[in-house]
């Protein structure tokens, strides 16, 4: 018996790195499995490891960033496995450039696949999971580039859009029992190759990109029926919750400030307090003001 016996599950972008290792874990454990690549070559390779090992297991080659596609794929699972209980929105593509520099074209290709193809794939999952009476699970992916990461202007906002959708579908869905999390992973993978910290490449150790799909898989399961609205760190040695944007230090003065109060208190009150900020999160280092840097 698997924790996932009975239940059918849908992985994006499947066909290589960090959604391989879901789609193995989701089997492994029981999970019928869709497994999703716009690159078929690759997740039919995924679906005949699988196989090997007697699961069961399929193929879909939609586009996500597509409506059709995403419906296609939804429907292939209700129509081979009878139901859909769990989605995976982990389907991913990086378009690096720096903010200034970065095109329209470059800007719209990461969103349609990260921010549209997430809102699609999971509109139509829900959608299913409503009609079933069944609950579901649906697990977004993000990434700490939402914390501003240097040349990701587009990935680091749909990742962050990715995490603001994650929390208002977990309070919208939770009336049809559908749980909603996401994950921040980390793997050495084809896209890491290309990771940079502060606008520079970065030789990471490696990490095997399928230690981040037993908590996936778990938290498919029913054993998981009381976490929503998470989103957790995972790969490598890690399970780590992380936190929630949250109001934090704040000065308040009855009727409302105006801009001479501000002039006088904000420095004395506020001054220390500024939040650091991006992916390394050092600390604050503006104190004595932002200036152009000579070339
Ligand atoms: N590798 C990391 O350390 C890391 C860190 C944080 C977040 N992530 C996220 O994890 C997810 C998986 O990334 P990965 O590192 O395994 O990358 P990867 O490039 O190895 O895999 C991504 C897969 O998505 C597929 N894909 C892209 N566009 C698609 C589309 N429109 N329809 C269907 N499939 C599509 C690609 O063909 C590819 O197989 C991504 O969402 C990524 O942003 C990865």
């Amino acid at each position: 018996m698997g924790i996932l016996d009975g239940k059918a599950a849908v992985v994006t972008g499947a066909g290589r790195g960090i959604g391989r290792g879901h789609c193995l874990h989701l089997a492994e454990n029981g999970a019928s499995v869709i497994v999703n690549d716009i690159d078929a070559d690759e997740a039919q390779k995924v679906v005949a490891e699988i196989a090997a090992k007697g699961g069961k297991v399929s193929a879909n080659a939609s586009d996500i960033g597509t409506r059709e596609g995403a419906r296609e794929l939804v429907e292939q699972c209700v129509n081979e496995f009878g139901a859909i209980h769990a989605i995976v929105n982990n389907a991913g593509n990086v378009r690096d450039r720096s903010f200034l520099k970065m095109t329209d074209q470059e800007f719209g290709d990461v969103l349609r696949v990260h921010v549209h193809g997430t809102f699609m794939c999971s509109q139509e999952a829900a959608q299913r999971m409503r009609a079933q009476g069944s609950g579901g699970c649906i697990i977004n992916t993000v990434s700490a580039a939402h914390f501003g990461n240097f040349g990701q202007t587009n990935y680091a906002g749909s990742k962050g859009a990715i995490a603001s959708m994650t929390y208002t579908w977990a309070l919208e869905l939770v009336r049809y029992g559908i749980r909603v999390n996401a994950v921040s992973p980390a793997a050495t993978t084809r896209m890491s190759a290309t990771a940079k910290v502060g606008g520079k490449v970065v030789d990471l150790p490696f990490i095997d990109p399928a230690l981040n799909g037993p908590f996936v898989a778990f938290l498919c399961s029913d054993e998981a029926d009381w976490i929503t609205g998470q989103i957790f760190g995972t790969g490598a040695d890690r399970v780590i919750v992380v936190e929630q944007p949250r109001y934090g230090a704040g000065m308040f003065k009855p009727g409302g400030w105006a801009l001479e109060d501000i002039q006088q208190q904000f420095k004395k009150t506020l001054g220390n307090r500024l939040e650091p900020f991006g992916l390394m999160k050092q600390p604050y280092p503006f104190y004595d003001g932002v200036k152009p840097q000579a070339k």
